[in-house]
């Protein structure tokens, strides 16, 4: 029998300097709750996640503190770093430092500000990935034409056959993302999946949902709240 548990962590500790507001835009509020919040009661309607860990910086106490859990199955921990890399190297150190994860667990990490995640989005990637070594994510072909730029006018068309845009949750066994994120370097990564495949292993692609988009430039939060209000309608 197969006792590997899915562990969500929500990396929170970013200052969100590209949204540009006074707080941090994972605490904005909409419809009454942060943007972390509904992030967090995806995973609270989800039997199959059984922890989630959220990662806060530890210079934010005011705005943890106004963050309200659903239940016990989540928990913070006020040990977000320099990076997102950082925060998530130090999510997972103390998990399994803590023995709240086990080496053979799944670890799901997912942007705080990745609030409207369909549930069908991560059913999928746990169809599809939770049994397998090497992990997955969530991700989207990409759908525009691409260009490069250069000093404000096309240098380039890039061919974008084979490309896909990274989306999270991105799953991997603790054990193997520990080791992935021990490297002395975490400048450039991204995400987790860059620090995996520098280990030489091919993470799955899954299907993501361009509904799953992240709250990043101050025009999204439109974009957001409609998400959210949908959401709330066939919940
Ligand atoms: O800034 P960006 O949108 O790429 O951040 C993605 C996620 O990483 C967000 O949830 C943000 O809070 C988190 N992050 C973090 N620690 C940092 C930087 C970003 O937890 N130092």
């Amino acid at each position: 029998m197969n006792h590997r548990q899915n562990i969500v962590l929500i990396p929170a500790a970013g200052s969100g300097s590209r949204f540009g507001a006074a707080k941090p835009k994972q605490y904005i509020e909409i419809n009454g709750k942060t943007v972390l919040q509904h992030t967090v009661d995806i995973f609270e309607r989800q039997p199959q996640i059984a922890r989630i860990a959220v990662i806060v910086s530890p210079d934010c106490a005011a705005e943890f503190a106004r963050f309200q859990t659903a239940s016990a199955k989540t928990q913070i921990f006020a040990v977000g770093g320099d990076t997102r890399a950082q925060t998530v190297k130090n999510g997972v150190d103390t998990l399994l430092a803590q023995g709240l994860a086990q080496p053979d667990d799944n670890i799901l990490v997912h942007d705080a500000a990745r609030c409207c995640l369909p549930p069908e989005a991560l059913q999928r990637l746990l169809a599809t990935a939770a049994d397998r070594p090497e992990g997955g994510i969530l991700a989207v072909p990409v759908a525009d034409t691409l260009k490069r730029g250069q000093s404000g006018a096309i240098a380039a068309t890039v061919d974008r056959s084979g490309l896909w845009q990274a989306q999270t949750p991105q799953l991997f066994r603790a054990a193997l993302l520990q080791q992935a994120l021990s490297v002395s370097d975490l400048n450039g990564i991204t995400d987790e999946a860059s620090a995996v495949e520098k280990l030489g292993v091919r993470p799955l692609l899954v299907a993501g949902d361009i509904r799953n988009l992240k709250l990043t430039l101050p025009q999204d939060e439109y974009l957001v709240r409609l998400l959210l209000n949908a959401a709330e309608q066939v919940v």
